[in-house]
């Protein structure tokens, strides 16, 4: 399946772009494994005729928007993000008649919709350098209320609204859990996503993107790391640091929609161009300007 995967990738002048969550056999195939902010640079950047993206759907989505004249097929259709529905537009508009001088800063989790309604978009790799850079006051942050709280506290000087939206994976981490781990791994440092509740971000010695836990277990003197965050990043720090001992939070943080992804869906994707993405125009147009914004600032 590999060999085959390699000849329609030349055949079609094609690139396979992946998520570090989805399983180890699709990374070795990729020809870009990263963090959501990683992979849309390369998608906007890059002259292939075609991305097979293995992700999930605002991934796709936002790939498709930054380069609409390439073929976008996700490999595997259902493979969806909960929190990206975690808003609406009414709300959003709702928001805005409230306040003067704000910004609608989305998360890139998120559909196409909600970020025709946005200022700019953020990951979690550049979310806090791009709200210091904004001029305005007032900040809605949509739709992760614990990505935007770990903002809100790196930057005092705006005034934060939240949003309820949350990632059912990351949210559903407890100290209980956190505190097992550490008691049976005393030597440990703890790495979390910003997508955990602030309780567990407070008990963290380290905070960060999917690629930032993985360049933190890359330079820290630990020997052993408790990893908080989707299990399939273990993939990539353990070709960079074969020695590190990772150690999972119980029970085990798996992202059922990226998990759906399997090696024969990338064949499938390449070969026979399923799961073809497509965005309104209009749509496309509006929801461009935030992204953009996002890989002007971030
Ligand atoms: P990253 O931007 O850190 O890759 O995270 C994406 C995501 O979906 C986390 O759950
Ligand atoms: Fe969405 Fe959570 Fe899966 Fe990330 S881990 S893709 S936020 S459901």
């Amino acid at each position: 399946m590999v060999e085959e995967i390699k000849k329609l990738k030349k055949e079609k002048n094609a690139i396979i772009l992946a998520h570090y969550y989805v399983n180890g056999d699709i990374q070795d195939v990729a020809d870009y494994v990263g963090d959501s902010f990683y992979l849309s640079k390369v998608a906007a950047k890059n002259d292939a005729d075609m991305i097979v993206f293995a992700g999930v759907s605002f991934m796709g989505e936002s790939a498709k928007i930054l380069s609409p004249d390439k073929k976008v097929c996700m490999a595997e259709e259902t493979a969806d993000c909960p929190m990206a529905h975690m808003v609406t537009v009414d709300e959003i508009n709702k928001v805005r008649s409230q306040y003067d001088d704000l910004a609608v800063v989305c998360y890139i989790n998120s559909t196409a919709e909600i970020k025709t309604a946005s200022d700019v978009c953020v990951t979690s790799a550049n979310a806090v350098n791009i709200v210091k850079k904004l001029p305005q006051k007032n900040i809605y942050f949509i739709p992760d209320k614990n990505l935007g709280h770990y903002v809100s506290l790196q930057v005092p000087e705006k005034n934060f609204i939240f949003c309820e939206g949350f990632c059912p994976i990351h949210n559903d981490v407890t100290t209980d859990m956190v505190k097992r781990a550490k008691e049976a791994h005393p030597n440990a440092k703890f790495a979390v996503h910003p997508e955990c509740r602030p309780e567990i971000l407070e008990i963290a010695d380290f905070i960060g993107s999917t690629s930032g836990i993985i360049k933190f277990c890359q330079e820290t003197d630990a020997d052993e790391v408790i990893i908080g965050t989707v299990t399939g990043v273990y993939h990539q720090i353990l070709k960079a640091v074969p020695d590190k001992k990772l150690i999972g939070l119980e029970p085990e943080l798996r992202c059922k929609n990226m998990g759906k992804i399997t090696l024969e869906n990338v064949r499938d994707a390449l070969k026979f161009e399923e799961g073809e993405m497509f965005v309104d125009d209009e749509v496309r147009t509006k929801s461009l300007i935030p992204l953009d914004k996002m890989l002007e600032l971030g």
